[in-house]
């Protein structure tokens, strides 16, 4: 998938990019049967809310999901992500976010590269993040907060939050989050299952629990260019991946086709 020069300079002044159609409804089915399939598993991976039980987030699906790994490899998001980042890309993180009806909780605001070269030693914001939706996002089911522009102020001072959820996360204070607000206003992209959002690794975001009866599941793919693999493993393994082979991408129509591999 190719994009188009507007659509690059979009990126680069705004921080993202929302196709709200990028993926059809017979190829969402498909990822959605395999989240729910997911969500009923117990695994290391799977983060649960503070609750103790109800699915967060599955990390690392990819590496055991042949459907997820197929999303891990699309070209309709590694194909824009090398072109975005300027080179080869490998993935860093992958995450099934469930943000289930009632129970889903809050995303703090934060950047995700704020984390990568916290905890990770990722050394330049050269990662950026593909989120689809496998439900509708409305604004009442915890959409993703974006502070739009705010990607070109760098690394914003965070503090470590351990408390708030059951997942720590450098987190951006008050003051700070006024001014951005102030400055940049907000967007909450919404729509229909198959949305596929492109954002940048340093774009200051959150979510909102989830208090309807709507589940939420968003799938974010999180690439990073090759030669800006991370330097420090504290993270398990699962969370910060140390797989640094460049993604090959599959066909277009990988998730749909029988013999696809
Ligand atoms: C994230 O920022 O990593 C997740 C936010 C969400 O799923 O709402
Ligand atoms: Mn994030």
């Amino acid at each position: 998938m190719q994009l188009s020069e507007a659509e690059r300079r979009q990126f680069d002044d705004e921080g993202y990019l929302f196709f709200p159609e990028l993926f059809s409804p017979a190829e969402v089915a498909v990822l959605r049967e395999e989240a729910g399939r997911l969500y009923d598993q117990e695994r290391e991976e799977i983060v649960r809310e503070s609750d103790g039980k109800t699915v967060r987030t599955v990390f690392a699906a990819h590496r055991f999901s042949d459907v997820f790994e197929k999303v891990a490899r699309h070209p309709r998001l590694v194909e824009p992500a090398m072109s975005l980042l300027g080179g080869e890309v490998y993935i860093h993180q992958f995450k099934v976010n469930a943000k289930a009806a009632f129970d889903g909780d809050v995303w703090q605001w934060h950047q995700d590269y704020g984390v990568w070269s916290r905890d990770d030693r990722m050394p330049e914001p050269r990662a950026m993040n593909l989120a689809i939706f496998l439900d509708e996002v409305n604004e009442y089911n915890g959409p993703l907060y974006f502070i739009p522009g705010s990607h070109k102020g760098g690394v914003i001072e965070a503090g470590h939050d351990t408390a708030t959820t059951s997942y720590p996360l450098w987190t951006i204070d008050n003051a700070t989050m006024t001014r951005l607000v102030d400055q940049h206003g907000i967007v909450a992209p919404k729509g229909a299952p198959g949305g596929g959002i492109f954002f940048h690794g340093n774009l200051v975001h959150g979510s909102p629990p989830n208090m309807t009866p709507w589940g939420r599941t968003i799938v974010y793919v999180s690439a990073n260019r090759v030669d800006n693999a991370i330097q420090q493993y504290k993270r398990a393994e699962w969370i910060a991946h140390r797989d640094f082979t460049p993604i090959r991408p599959l066909a277009d129509d990988c998730l749909l086709a029988q013999d696809a591999a």
